[in-house]
């Protein structure tokens, strides 16, 4: 049985890896910098990283500064990678965004910087599209004003399940460097899944699709973070909503 430590636990996605893992049989540790998990511990300053590593075959790491556009991710990861390597050198598995290479986004940029370092080490790397989650909280936001915005592009969102079942194949087999992106199973328009949710939720709004200048939005105009030959097999964005809006 694998000992498998997963940072970011309490997030959207490291929570269903930690469930995920379970279920594959592998003894699962999280961290997280709040109490309550098995390990508190902050990537940006090392603390808590010795004694999580400690004996642990494989890392996933789910943790990222989402909010703040991973600002202290790169250092994070650089003291996630150097207290592994005092631990034995257990498998990273790292996930990533499909895109990060193309689509000139400060966030991104960071994540590209830190699948180098992934790629340095010798861990695996998975890209996948947009979370469920994220297009959900998307909408919410841009549901708060009468008339909703929503940007012109398209989205291929999956839901974090799917990407959990991946990471848990990954984290199970040996280190593979960058292993082919995983997207959702369709590709829609955000607007429409904007329309989707302001239906699910009984709001009568008006809705703008927005076109944005710049470089970042083109290559989401473009599609340069869709995955159109890589589709999960998973829960579609309609099942997913209703599952979130209904009851
Ligand atoms: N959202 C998407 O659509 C999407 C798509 C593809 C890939 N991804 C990637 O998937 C990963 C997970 O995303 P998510 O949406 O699940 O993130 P999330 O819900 O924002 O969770 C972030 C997690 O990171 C932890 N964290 C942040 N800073 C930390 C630090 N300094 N030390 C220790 N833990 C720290 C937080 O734990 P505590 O607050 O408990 O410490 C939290 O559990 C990210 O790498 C993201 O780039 C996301």
């Amino acid at each position: 049985m694998k000992r498998i430590l997963v940072t970011g636990i309490t997030g959207t996605l490291g929570r269903q890896v930690a469930g995920m893992l379970r279920s594959f049989g592998a003894e699962v540790r999280g961290l997280s910098r709040r109490p309550g998990q098995d390990f508190q511990g902050d990537l940006a300053d090392g603390s808590g990283l010795g004694a999580a590593l400690s004996g642990v075959d494989t890392v996933v790491h789910c943790a990222s500064d989402t909010r703040r556009l991973g600002r202290g991710d790169l250092q994070g990861l650089r003291n996630l990678l150097a207290a592994a390597g005092r631990a034995g050198r257990p498998h990273v598995v790292f996930v990533s965004i499909v895109g990060v290479d193309v689509i000139p986004y400060p966030y991104y940029r960071v994540k590209l910087a830190a699948e180098g370092l992934v790629e340095g080490y010798g861990g695996t790397i998975l890209r996948a599209t947009q979370f469920h989650e994220f297009v959900l909280g998307g909408a919410r936001i841009a549901a708060r004003l009468p008339v909703v915005f929503a940007p012109d592009v398209p989205v291929q969102p999956i839901s974090t399940r799917d990407v959990a079942t991946r990471i848990a194949e990954l984290a199970d087999g040996p280190p593979a460097g960058r292993v082919p992106d995983l997207g959702g199973p369709e590709i829609l328009r955000a607007p429409d899944l904007f329309r989707d949710y302001l239906q699910a939720t009984g709001r009568d709004r008006r809705l703008v699709p927005v076109r944005l200048p710049g470089a970042t939005f083109g290559a989401f105009r473009r599609g340069a973070h869709l995955a159109p030959s890589h589709r999960s097999g998973g829960e579609r964005w309609a099942d997913f909503l209703h599952a979130r809006t209904s009851g």
